[in-house]
C-alpha cells in the first residue's frame, strides 16, 4: 500500500550532483587544481567523490603518509559550499605493498597468481590486506570523521572477482564446515557427490570450482558463489570497522554495478546480501545509448528496470554513484550521448529513486587507461562546450528539484530477482546453453508495466511481499520449501501471483524435488507441469490467448490441469490444444502460470488483463505513444512526475490533469508536445483531508 515517508540516504537536503575528483593525479599543477574549483561552481557541482584510488599519494611508502595534500581538498571544496564523499583507497593498491607481502595478490581459478597491475585484484582473505586497509581508513577517519565536509563513505569501488588462493580454499572449506555443521555425508548429500565418483572423503580435499579441475558440481559450484559474497562482505565488513567506530554518523556505502552489454544486475556478487550491510546503495550507470542493437525506449526501459531493483533492495532512495557526461571509454563503440540525452538520462535516474547525478570523473585524466573516458572537463579545460554546458544545465535544474530528496515510489506490484536462482539456472546442464536469460526474461515481464507507467518494485526473496497486489516470479527454477510456503500465504491471503516455464524445480541445493512438482505449488496453481520443451532457435509455436495467437519460442511446457482455468493453449506440436496459460483460484487470491516464452504482445495484453482486475494506475495519467515514461515520485504533500520522451521523434503528450512545471514554475496541462529526448518533471498536488493527517 501506498507510503509517502521521507527516507534521506545522506543528511543533505538537496540532490547530490558532482562525481569522482582524482586531485592526487595533479598535485603538481595546484593551477589545475584552483582553476577545479571555480569549474566546479560554475556548473553547480556540490559533492565530489575523493580517494577512490589514492592510496600511493596517501601512503608512498610502507608507514610514510602524505594527508596534506587531501586536507587542503577538503578545506577547498568546502570553501565552496561542497561536500566530499570519501573513499577507502582498497581498490587499488600501491606497488611497494604487492612486492612486500605478495600474498594480497589473486589467484586466479587455474591457480595462476597475478603479477601487480590494474585494479580490483585483491585476495579478500590475505590477513595482511586485511589489516593494511583497516589501518589506513583508521588515518582516514581519525583526521576527516569531523571535517564538516564529510558526507558519506565509499568503501573500495565496484567490489567484485575472486582469488583461488590458498588462504581462500581454507577459508572456504572452513565457511563449508559451519554451513555443513561439520558433516562431511551431510555436504556429499546436498552436492550429489555419489555422481561421477566424486565423493569426498575428507574436507581438505575440496578445492574450489576451477576450469582444470572440478566445474561439474552444481552444488559446489553454488556454495562457492555464495562464499565469494560472503567473503566479499567479510572484507568489506573488516573494512569498515574504524569507519563505524569512529564516525558512526555518517552513512556507508559501496558502489554496485551493472553487467554491461545487456545492463542486467552484476551477476559476480549477490546484492541482496550485501545491501544489508549498507547504509546507502549506490550504483554505477553506464548504459550504451544510441548502440545499434536496440532502441532508445527499449534501453530506457533496461534502465528502469534495474533501478527498480537497486531502489528496492533497501526500499528507499539511492545514489547513482557514476555515470558518464558524454562517453565511456571500454563499451565496444564508445559514441557520444547526443544532444539532450545527458538531461534526460539524469532525469529518469531520479525518477526511479537516485538522491544524485554523480559523475565519473570531473575532470579528464592526462594520460594512461582513462584518458579518453568522458569527464565534466575536458584537457583544454574549456566550458563553452557541449558537455559542460549540459552538466551545468543538469546541476541547475537539480538545485530546483531538492523537495524531491528522500521520497519515494510506493509500488503495488514487484517481480521477483534472485541472485542464487540466475547462478543455478547459468550453471545447469540443460534446457539450452544461450536462451535461458533470466534477468532478460524479468524484463520482458516488467515492459508491460514500464509502457503502462505503473510503478514496479524489483523485489529479492527476503522482501515482504504481503505490501504488493501483484507479485510476478518468472523462471524461478530454484526454490526452497520456505519460499513456496511464504509464496502460498501471499496468495492464500488474497495476493496474485505469475509463474512462468521453468520454475520450482530444484531446491536451494540445486537438488531436483523428487515429487513432480511441489505438492503446495500443484495446490495453488490447480495444474502440474509435466515436461519441459526447450525449442531451437529458430523453432516456432504459438499460444492461443483470449481470440488471438502469439508466437513462442525457446521453452514450452506441458502442463496437466487439476483445478485451474485454462486461459490458453499451444496450437503446434505433440502438445496442441493443450493448456499453456493457466489460472487458479486459491483461497484469497490467484495463481497464474504461464507455460511457455511468449512475445512481448502476449505480456502486453495478458497484464492488460490483470491491470483491470486489480485496479493497477499509474501515479498520474499521461496519454502518449510508445517510447514516453512516465514514472513518479511521491512526496507525503505531492507528486514528482517525470515524462520523459525516449524516442528520436516529437511525441504528443495529453495530461488530463493541471500540474506545475517544476522548471518553468507554470501550470501545464492538456496537449503538450515533446521535442526529441525532452523531459518534463511536473509536481501534481495531493490532495490532503481535512484532519490534515490521512492522505489520500
Ligand atoms: C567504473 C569505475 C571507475 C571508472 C569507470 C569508467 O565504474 O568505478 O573508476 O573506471 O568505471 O567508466
Amino acid at each position: 500500500m501506498p507510503r509517502y515517508e521521507r527516507t534521506y540516504t545522506t543528511q543533505a537536503n538537496f540532490i547530490l550532483h558532482g562525481g569522482d575528483y582524482n586531485p592526487d593525479q595533479w598535485l603538481d599543477r595546484p593551477d589545475i587544481l584552483q582553476a577545479d574549483l571555480e569549474l566546479m561552481k560554475l556548473s553547480h557541482i556540490n559533492t565530489l567523490t575523493v580517494g577512490v584510488f589514492a592510496w600511493s599519494a596517501l601512503e608512498p611508502e610502507e608507514g610514510v603518509y602524505r594527508f596534506e595534500w587531501l586536507d587542503k581538498v577538503f578545506d577547498d571544496i568546502y570553501s565552496i559550499g561542497g561536500r566530499v564523499i570519501l573513499a577507502t583507497p582498497s581498490g587499488a593498491r600501491p606497488a611497494w605493498l604487492s612486492k612486500k607481502y605478495p600474498e594480497v595478490l589473486r589467484v586466479n581459478a587455474e591457480r595462476v597468481r597475478q603479477l601487480h597491475g590494474g585494479r580490483h585484484n585483491h585476495c579478500f582473505t590475505s590477513s595482511v590486506y586485511r589489516e593494511k586497509t583497516q589501518h589506513i581508513n583508521r588515518l582516514l577517519a581519525e583526521r576527516y570523521g569531523d571535517h564538516p565536509a564529510l558526507l558519506m563513505w565509499h568503501v573500495s569501488n565496484e567490489y567484485g572477482g575472486e582469488c583461488h588462493c590458498n588462504l581462500c580454499q581454507e577459508a572456504f572449506r572452513e565457511w563449508l564446515k559451519k554451513k555443513y555443521n561439520h558433516d562431511l555425508d551431510a555436504l556429499n548429500a546436498a552436492w550429489w557427490t555419489s555422481f561421477w565418483s566424486h565423493t569426498y572423503t575428507d574436507w581438505a580435499q575440496i578445492e574450489s570450482p576451477s576450469p582444470i579441475g572440478e566445474h561439474t558440481i552444481h552444488g559446489l559450484n553454488l556454495d562457492w558463489k555464495r562464499f565469494v559474497t560472503d567473503q566479499t562482505i567479510s572484507f568489506f565488513e573488516n573494512e569498515i570497522v574504524p569507519l563505524r567506530e569512529l564516525t558512526p554518523h555518517i552513512p556507508i556505502t559501496t558502489n554496485f554495478m551493472a553487467d554491461t552489454h545487456d545492463l542486467i544486475p552484476f551477476q559476480g556478487l549477490d546484492y541482496s546480501k550485501f545491501a544489508k550491510h549498507l547504509d546507502v546503495i549506490s550504483w554505477d550507470a553506464y548504459p550504451a545509448w544510441h548502440n545499434d542493437w536496440e532502441s532508445t525506449a527499449d534501453l530506457a526501459m533496461k534502465v528502469g528496470f534495474i533501478n527498480d531493483l537497486y531502489r528496492s533492495l533497501k526500499q528507499q532512495p539511492f545514489l547513482l554513484m557514476e555515470c558518464t557526461p558524454s562517453l565511456v571509454n571500454w563499451h565496444k563503440v564508445n559514441k557520444a550521448k547526443r544532444p539532450g540525452m545527458h538531461f534526460l538520462s539524469s532525469m529518469q535516474m531520479i525518477a526511479h529513486g537516485s538522491d544524485s547525478i554523480l559523475y565519473f570523473q570531473w575532470r579528464k585524466s592526462r594520460g594512461s587507461f582513462e584518458k579518453f573516458h568522458g569527464a565534466v572537463v575536458d584537457h583544454d579545460n574549456r566550458t563553452d562546450n557541449r558537455v559542460f554546458q549540459e552538466v551545468t544545465k543538469v546541476g541547475k535544474m537539480l538545485k530546483k528539484m531538492s523537495g524531491i530528496v528522500g521520497t519515494s515510489r510506493p509500488a503495488e506490484v514487484a517481480i521477483l530477482y534472485d541472485w542464487e536462482n540466475n547462478w543455478a539456472l547459468n550453471d545447469v546442464q540443460g534446457f539450452a546453453a544461450e536462451t535461458k536469460r533470466y534477468p532478460q526474461t524479468l524484463v520482458q515481464h516488467y515492459r508491460a508495466f514500464w509502457e503502462h507507467d505503473i510503478p514496479v518494485d524489483v523485489i529479492t526473496k527476503e522482501h515482504d511481499f504481503s505490501r504488493y497486489r501483484l507479485l510476478i516470479a518468472p523462471m524461478l527454477y530454484l526454490v526452497s520449501e520456505e519460499l513456496i510456503a511464504r509464496l502460498k500465504e501471499f496468495v492464500a491471503n488474497g495476493g496474485t501471483l505469475v509463474m512462468t516455464y521453468i520454475s520450482g524445480i530444484v531446491d536451494e541445493h540445486d537438488l531436483a524435488y523428487l515429487t513432480g512438482w511441489h505438492q503446495d505449488l500443484r495446490e495453488m496453481f490447480g495444474m502440474e507441469p509435466i515436461e519441459t520443451d526447450t525449442l531451437y532457435p529458430n523453432d516456432r509455436n504459438s499460444v492461443h490467448y483470449r481470440g488471438r495467437s502469439y508466437e513462442l519460442k525457446d521453452y514450452a511446457t506441458v502442463i496437466k490441469v487439476q483445478t485451474a482455468t485454462i486461459e490458453g493453449v499451444y496450437e503446434e506440436d505433440f502438445y496442441a490444444n493443450t493448456p499453456a496459460v493457466t489460472s487458479n483460484q486459491y483461497g484469497k487470491g490467484q495463481a497464474y502460470y504461464i507455460g511457455g516464452r511468449l512475445e512481448d504482445q502476449f505480456h502486453r495484453d495478458f497484464y492488460q488483463v490483470l491491470m483491470e482486475k486489480l485496479n493497477l494506475r499509474p501515479i498520474l495519467f499521461v496519454k502518449h505513444g510508445k517510447g514516453v515514461s512516465v514514472q513518479a515520485r511521491q512526496a507525503p504533500e505531492c507528486d514528482y512526475v517525470f515524462i520523459m520522451n525516449f524516442t528520436e521523434e516529437k511525441q504528443t503528450v495529453v495530461l488530463e490533469e493541471k500540474v506545475k512545471n517544476l522548471f518553468t514554475d507554470k501550470e501545464i496541462g492538456g496537449e503538450i508536445i515533446l521535442d526529441k529526448y525532452e523531459v518534463l518533471v511536473v509536481e501534481k498536488k495531493r490532495e490532503i483531508h481535512s484532519n490534515n493527517k490521512s492522505i489520500k
